[in-house]
């Protein structure tokens, strides 16, 4: 698949925390994911950094505000601005999740669960339609992690698969969610994965979360990936074949070291599987 000429191996979600430290530190991440919104309108001493980021580093876009679940149409001013940003920074990847966080003109800043419906589906497969036109890319889209389902025809797993045939979009696996979910919603997550095929997914998201009790788990990403995201995690790589994975840490950051350490244990992780 094209995606893994332009990020190998393990990546790690960038942030303004640690960004100043990334160039001295003589262990330097295969590729970093970005959140395309909060660099968009960044000037000054940071876009510079951003920019010595992109000469050095492969980069992936991981987009907040897509929102292409919400039942208005796609924002046309804010592909704009994105495409502008990603064509100026040569950067092909773009993903976005399978959510909604607008709605009625309103930033709900969440992403909330879509009803898993061959209706709701169709819709989403035309926004993405013209989403991949407009961008001139192939949108990636990640299962996200929720706490109920509004309503559910089909699986979540038809669900996507039904968005990716109908648009040739691919899937960003977070093994995370999967793990949470499963835990919270009482499914399988092996039979979860096994769903999809290799040529279904792009890469993949790995993260820690908080267990509260042994029937519900918050997805933080603000702890250490626990060793039973890990066993999925290497359950995918075994099933699906080797793909990219990148490391999300969002809160309770870490010195970078610290995150670097765990950053390490991934690598080998994933570096098994890419010399397969
Ligand atoms: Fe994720």
């Amino acid at each position: 698949m094209w995606f893994n000429d332009v990020i190998k191996g393990a990546g790690l979600g960038l942030r303004t925390a640690f960004i100043e430290q990334v160039f001295d530190n003589p262990i330097k991440p295969d590729w970093f994911e970005i959140a395309p919104e909060n660099w968009i309108k960044k000037r000054g001493y940071f876009r510079k950094l951003f920019e010595k980021i992109r000469e050095n580093f492969p980069v992936a876009c991981h987009g907040l505000s897509l929102s292409i679940g919400s039942p208005e149409p796609v924002n046309k001013k804010f592909l704009k601005d994105l495409k502008d940003f990603l064509d100026y920074y040569e950067i092909k990847i773009y993903s976005e999740h399978l959510s909604f966080s607008y709605l009625d003109g309103k930033n709900l800043f969440e992403l909330f669960p879509l009803p898993f419906t061959k209706e709701m589906a169709y819709f989403i497969s035309d926004k993405i339609n013209q989403v991949q036109d407009f961008l001139n890319r192939t949108l990636i889209i990640e299962n996200i992690s929720y706490y109920y389902v509004p309503y559910m025809e089909i699986s979540e797993t038809e669900f996507i698969k039904t968005i990716l045939k109908k648009t040739g979009a691919k899937l960003l696996l977070d093994v995370n969610n999967v793990y949470v979910n499963s835990v919270n919603h009482g499914y399988d997550p092996y039979k979860y994965i096994c769903s999809f095929s290799s040529d279904d997914v792009a890469y993949i998201h790995i993260a820690g979360h908080h267990k509260i009790d042994d029937n519900l788990i918050i997805d933080t990403h603000g702890n250490e990936i626990t060793n039973e995201v890990y066993k999925l995690l290497d359950f995918t790589l075994d099933k699906i074949g080797y793909k990219p994975v990148l490391l999300e840490r969002d809160n309770n950051i870490p010195p970078y070291n610290k995150l670097l350490d765990e950053y390490m244990k991934l690598k080998s992780r994933v570096e098994k599987y890419e010399r397969v």
